[in-house]
């Protein structure tokens, strides 16, 4: 619609004798629909005041016939065109929309890898590990849909240091005894991380030790091996059944340790480019460059020791995909405290080895926190176990009325995503949000269980006798209704260029409110025959709006409510 009426106003401007491309918005103010804010931009370029071209620009409108799309058009002070558009252009924009299978978006077709969710394996899952997932996965929906070839890869944390440290922890409980003869189950995995990792603050031979132990099992050390493969297994089955829950899935579930057969070829390649420098008997990259008003320390590659860190497997990882894949884009979900490891030191390091020449991004998310506003802890202060977190959900919501006891396992699931996710993905990733359990389970309020009981709840209105639109529109939420569906193409260009999933989430409340207000406002099933037939097109469309936008975030819909 903006782009019709852009069209109109620039035209209109031109046969004036004004030469400028013109942006019309939505508006916020009552009874506008459309405003335009370039008058002052116009101003300063003719030296004109911003209403008299205003005027100018009005009276020529009028002169002509635009009635198929404006309805009203008028000056605001200081120099704002408002403009409130015919129902016949709602309605025909609205029958294309409609028509359109991806609701009109500018699609593309790069290659695009996004690495999300990195776990740690050996390390129980906690609630900061819920959101690179839940946002990288919704990135990655949304870039498919866009019609990207998209490849998800987990990047798992297998070979870092917390993997010397389990090791060791085991080697304690079971001394004299050959790895393959060694058995333990998770629950003993998840309480040995933390008990070693506690030593090693306290103890630095301890810490000497499990570094020594990372490089032996770096090295290949098959007794090590052996026992890394049985804390793999139980470790990243566990990781798997925890996304499971949450619908995240990768295609590919490499992990650090999987860049390590690249080594051999790729530091003699970025040595043969002239960048690498030893320092200290380590091999680092210098990344600094002429600009930086900051002293960024250059990029470790291999240690004295002749250890690898998790840069050598980022620079490794990045190797394989462009062997791979070539992809166009290669896309990062992290905290934000990983933001100068990438942005300056990998994503330089691998331009400068000459590893790889495309686009990088890097996106790094704020914290989950308590309502302390402080990272989530429980009450003995550690961070919540993901398995709790859902448990806890789970809880909160049954608890909320008699009749949530009886819904299906299923369908009480998805109410559990929708509502860690919702939660989550309404915020700007950049930012820190506060996960209040309470609020994010209510069925009223911005939550996920407020918009599917939405979805439901229409979709009881609908029949399936589908006809075309009439051109009428029979009330102001009505008109609202159809006004804010025609916002979707908008909002998810925007959404996928910015690589932002709450822009989807926040349009999805909306249009769930205006749904709302026109549900009690209109009563559907007392209407003739004709309301009844543009109400089922318009409410089986903003069904079809919700629903495919909210699997883009990674929200399915549930039976019943
Ligand atoms: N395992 C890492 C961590 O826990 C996150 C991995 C992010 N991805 C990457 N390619 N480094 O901090």
């Amino acid at each position: 619609m903006n782009i019709k009426l852009e069209e109109i106003l620039s035209d209109v401007l031109k046969e004036i004798g004004y030469e400028m491309e013109v942006k019309v918005i939505k508006s916020k103010e009552e009874n506008v629909d459309f405003q335009c804010d370039d008058l002052f931009k116009l101003a300063k370029k003719y030296h004109k005041a911003p209403m008299v071209i205003g005027e100018e620009v009005i009276n020529k409108i009028n002169e002509k016939d635009y009635s198929d799309y404006i309805k009203d058009i008028s000056l605001a002070k200081p120099g704002f065109i408002n403009i409130c558009v015919s129902d016949k252009f709602i309605n025909s924009s609205l029958t294309n929309l409609i028509s359109e299978d991806k609701f009109g978006i500018d699609e593309d077709n790069k290659t695009i890898v996004v690495d999300y969710g990195g776990p740690n394996v050996a390390k129980p899952l906690h609630v900061g590990h819920l959101r690179s997932p839940i946002i990288g996965q919704s990135v990655y929906n949304m870039l498919k849909f866009q019609g990207n070839k998209v490849i998800g890869d987990v990047h798992l944390g297998d070979i870092g240091l917390q993997m010397g440290q389990v090791i060791y922890g085991i080697l304690e409980d079971f001394p004299n005894m050959k790895a393959e003869n060694i058995e333990f189950d998770l629950k003993y995995l998840d309480k040995t991380y933390p008990r070693v990792s506690g030593l090693c603050k306290e103890n630095d031979d301890i810490k000497k030790k499990c570094q020594e132990y990372t490089k032996r099992l770096q090295d290949g050390d098959p007794e090590f091996r052996i026992l890394w493969k049985k804390i793999m297994k139980l470790s990243v089955n566990d990781i798997k059944r925890l996304y499971k829950y949450l619908s995240v899935d990768f295609d590919y579930w490499y992990g650090e340790s999987d860049a390590y057969k690249y080594f051999d070829e790729m530091i003699p390649y970025i040595e043969s480019n002239g960048v690498i420098r030893e320092d200290d008997g380590a091999k680092v990259i210098d990344i600094k460059e002429e600009d930086d008003k900051v002293d960024y320390p250059p990029c470790i590659i291999q240690k004295k020791d002749g250890a690898y860190l998790y840069a050598t497997s980022d620079l490794g990882t990045i190797w394989q995909r462009e062997k791979d894949f070539h992809p166009d884009d290669i896309i990062y979900f992290t905290d934000s405290r990983q933001a100068m490891y990438f942005e300056k030191q990998i994503f330089r390091a691998a331009k400068k080895s000459r590893i790889y020449d495309k686009n990088f991004e890097f996106y790094g998310f704020g914290t989950v926190n308590g309502l302390d506003n402080k990272p989530f802890k429980t009450r003995d202060g550690v961070a919540l176990k993901l398995d709790n977190l859902f448990s806890d959900v789970k809880k909160e919501f049954i608890s909320l009325r008699k009749e949530n006891e009886d819904m299906s396992d299923e369908d009480l699931d998805k109410i559990v995503n929708a509502i860690l996710k919702y939660a989550d993905l309404q915020n700007d990733l950049t930012r820190n949000y506060i996960f209040d359990l309470k609020k994010f389970t209510e069925v009223s309020g911005k939550t996920g269980p407020y918009i599917l009981y939405t979805y439901l709840r229409i979709k009881k209105l609908l029949t399936s006798n589908n006809s075309v639109l009439s051109d009428n529109i029979y009330n102001d939420v009505d008109r609202q209704l159809r006004l804010k569906l025609l916002e979707v193409t908008d909002v998810l260009n925007l959404a996928i260029k910015e690589r932002r999933p709450h822009y989807i989430a926040n349009y999805i409340y909306d249009l769930a409110t205006v749904a709302n207000n026109f549900y009690s406002v209109n009563k559907v099933f007392n209407e003739t025959e004709e309301v009844r037939n543009d109400y089922d097109i318009i409410l089986s469309y903003n069904n079809r709006v919700l629903e495919e936008l909210l699997k883009l975030l990674g929200i399915f819909i549930p039976e019943k409510m």
